[in-house]
């Protein structure tokens, strides 16, 4: 087991009704003025947005709202809630939804006590040293950004979307109520299933070797995750596959389940190699959402790597989907490997997910411009489990179109 820290400072408050104690937490915390930030409509329309505001005016902290952030939100919008936050002198910064409305808030948490350009943060200009207070109501599970210490955000301009990382803007309280997530339409759910599913396999696959107390940890997430999964897109009404859905979604991603699997002390365990390859698409279609993104991304990453280290494929193979080879030949170890792969592709797809980029709307003639820019955003080389170059990340993105034959042609061009 690797040296780590583990932080996760977050209060939550689970369970039915969670999102009307926020007044009483507020006041307690004296927070006197919040921002009241959130998505598209959903939470307007459900009655959602009204509750929290009363729980809060109720406990005499006043809300001003900024409404209107879009799925992989945009920079202009962060822009606005900070001119707000600043106008208005914000104590508090809550957030009503995913990850989209928790990372704006997140990133408005923070750009609101910053002297120069919120991008900065983003584009290695500055790092975060301080930030507003942030609480979240959480009505989609995915991101985890509910207890992370990531915020990514698009740049629409640049044609980019890049995270940043810092413990001080992880939220203070987060206000979970499984029963906000019966409206999800399946698309969502499911992609948030992949998503949580993701953040678990990046740590995984973080380029060290068995942990038990963490990989134990990890496996029955994932599992977890596959049987709720089964129950809740059959009923999506089903409390208890929503709550453990909602907590395993927590647990993917608050760092728990990469202790011990780092290869530095601090920060993140893991490459975080299907995230990178995945935000290009959704920078150049930000209509792309980031669990399909990451449906299609990850197991053709896992294709292209995993004979850096088989017996770590073997392992999750086995502690995942009980997958065995028939013995340690090298063809069957293959075979025990891909059968896993398949496996895992083929749960996204069940649930409604996309498996190649073809689906996703991405074209051939895309891949030099999502090479570019994945280069932009990490370098010449990038990865954990196995070093990426451009190169890499090109035969990553051609393997995941549908057309086999067209893949091996342009393999034979660049040889
Ligand atoms: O905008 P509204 O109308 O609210 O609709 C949303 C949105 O269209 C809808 N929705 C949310 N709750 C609902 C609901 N519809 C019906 N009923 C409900 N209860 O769902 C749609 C997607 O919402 P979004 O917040 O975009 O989803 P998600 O939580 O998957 O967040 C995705 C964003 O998080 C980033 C992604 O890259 C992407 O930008 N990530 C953030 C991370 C972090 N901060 O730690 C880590 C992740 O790896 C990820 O990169
Ligand atoms: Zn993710």
């Amino acid at each position: 087991m690797n040296d780590f820290t583990y932080y996760s400072p977050t209060e939550f408050v689970f369970g039915r009704d969670a999102e009307t104690k926020i007044g009483s937490y507020a006041a307690a915390h004296g927070y006197k003025r919040a921002l009241v930030v959130y998505g598209g409509g959903s939470a307007v329309r459900s009655g959602l947005l009204g509750r929290v505001e009363s729980s809060l005016e109720a406990a005499a902290t006043s809300c001003v709202e900024l409404g209107g952030v879009r799925p992989n939100p945009e920079v202009e919008r962060v822009r606005d809630g900070i001119r707000i936050a600043r106008e208005e002198r914000i104590d508090l910064v809550v957030a009503v939804g995913g990850g989209s409305v928790i990372d704006c808030a997140k990133a408005v948490a923070f750009g609101a006590l910053y002297d120069g350009d919120v991008w900065d943060f983003f584009c290695g200009k500055a790092r975060v040293q301080r930030a507003l207070p942030i609480f979240c109501v959480l009505t989609i599970p995915a991101a985890g950004s509910e207890a992370s210490s990531s915020c990514v955000i698009s740049n629409d301009a640049l044609r980019a979307k890049r995270g940043t990382n810092g413990d001080v803007f992880r939220p203070q309280v987060s206000f979970m109520n499984p029963e906000l997530t019966f409206t999800l339409p399946s698309y969502q759910t499911a992609a948030g299933i992949t998503d949580m599913v993701a953040h678990i396999c990046e740590r995984w696959f973080s380029g060290v070797g068995a942990v038990p107390v963490t990989d134990h940890i990890a496996a029955s997430l994932i599992r977890t995750l596959m049987d709720a999964a089964a129950r809740v897109l059959s009923d999506p009404c089903d409390y208890d596959a929503r709550a453990d859905i909602m907590w395993a979604g927590m647990l993917a991603h608050n760092d728990i389940a990469g202790c011990g699997r780092g290869l530095k002390p601090e920060g993140r365990a893991g490459g975080w190699e299907s995230h990178a390859l995945e935000h290009e698409l959704s920078a150049l279609d930000a209509s792309i959402v980031h669990g399909a993104g990451l449906a299609v991304m990850m197991p053709a990453w896992m294709r292209y790597v995993w004979r850096v280290d088989p017996s770590r494929f073997l392992q999750f193979a086995l502690e995942v989907l009980d997958i065995e080879p028939i013995d340690d030949g090298e063809e069957a170890v293959e075979d025990a490997v891909c059968a896993a792969i398949d496996e895992l592709q083929a749960f996204f797809v069940d649930m409604g997910m996309p498996k190649t980029l073809g689906e996703l709307g991405i074209e051939l003639g895309d891949v030099d411009a999502l090479v570019e820019s994945l280069r932009a955003s990490k370098g010449d080389v990038f990865g954990a489990f196995m070093p990426l170059r451009a190169s890499d990340a090109r035969a990553i993105y051609l393997s995941a179109f549908s057309d086999p034959a067209l893949v091996r042609a342009c393999y034979d061009d660049e040889a």
